[in-house]
């Protein structure tokens, strides 16, 4: 590792597990963005495509092709999208769960759609209330997006690595740091307090600068946004509103992500994180995108 980043690094593991901290009192889930409500739109239209690309998604990270017989523990399920994929990798107790009641009807409604048999529950918990003791320790545990939006990242993080059986493995993305950060803090909190017709006016915004960037790197928004299912099934223009909004944010390093799990008893498997280039760090003017991580339980 560059002897900068290291420099940098350390300096944010102290400054960043305090910001990390802070903001406990966000758990409070009428200060949350309204995830579920996106979600519930996006998955009355998800397409078979979106499906399949959200099972290569869970393939890559979990590097084997099938779930055949693993449990499945699906922490903030959001769309459901991603339970579904487990289940039909051969995943033989799924169990989905969301903090917000949108999301959990969202997923009930697919799950039922596309897996009428069953085999799978889905309920409204948050990640703070799950206890291996009632609800049981599960081989996988995924949360895709969930935890730096808990209000209590560290506290999430601890709370889902709990959830984990013996031997298991712990797969979650959470947002890098960036040092647009703080704007990005700000503009979720008014953002998610805005009337719907503020809100299009800012996707509006954000989707002309972006379309302009693209344009500015050669490449063609069109093509780019048919492509964007590309990101793990979801599309652009839902990802755009929940980017904006995600609220609680907090962000953090692929250094403090594998000091908490070391001390949490895990041992790393597979990291995907993109490294920035301002000492260490991109400068997030779009926003800063998710680095996931692949743990085992010692
Ligand atoms: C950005 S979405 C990600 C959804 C899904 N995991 C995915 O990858 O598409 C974040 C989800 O986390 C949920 N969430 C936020 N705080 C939570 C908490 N404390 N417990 C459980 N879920 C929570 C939100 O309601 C939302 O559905």
């Amino acid at each position: 590792m560059d002897f900068r980043l290291k420099v940098v690094g350390l300096a944010e593991r102290v400054k960043g597990l305090r910001y990390m901290n802070k903001s406990k009192s966000l758990v409070n889930v009428e200060l949350h963005f309204a995830f579920g409500k996106n979600w519930a739109e996006y998955a009355e239209k998800v397409t078979e495509a979106e499906i399949a690309e959200a099972e290569r998604g869970l393939q890559r990270l979990l590097a084997q092709d099938r779930l055949d017989g693993l449990s499945f523990l699906d922490i903030g399920c959001g769309s459901g999208i991603h339970s579904l994929a487990a289940i039909r990798l051969g995943a033989r107790k799924v169990f989905a769960v969301d903090l917000d009641a949108d999301s959990v009807h969202t997923t009930q409604a697919l799950l039922k759609r596309h897996v009428p048999s069953g085999g799978w529950s889905v309920k409204e918990i948050s990640v703070f209330d799950l206890d291996p003791d009632r609800h049981g320790a599960y081989e996988v545990v995924y949360s895709w997006g969930v935890l730096h939006h808990t209000g209590a990242m560290v506290d999430a993080i601890e709370s889902a690595a709990r959830m984990v059986a013996p031997g298991g493995r712990f797969v979650f993305a959470l947002y890098r740091r960036v040092w647009m950060d703080f704007f990005w803090c700000w503009e979720k909190r008014w953002y998610s307090k805005a009337s719907p017709a503020v809100q299009r006016i800012v996707q509006a915004i954000y989707i002309w600068f972006y379309r302009f960037a693209l344009w500015v790197t050669g490449r063609n928004f069109k093509k780019y946004v048919e492509n964007y299912s590309s990101n793990r099934g979801m599309d652009f223009y839902h990802d755009v509103h929940d980017w904006l909004g995600g609220y609680p944010y907090e962000s953090i390093l692929p250094q403090e992500v594998d000091l908490l799990m070391q001390k949490l008893g895990f041992s790393r498997e597979r990291v995907f994180a993109r490294q920035g280039r301002f000492f260490g760090r991109s400068t997030g003017l779009f926003g800063s995108g998710c680095d996931e991580y692949v743990y085992r339980k010692d």
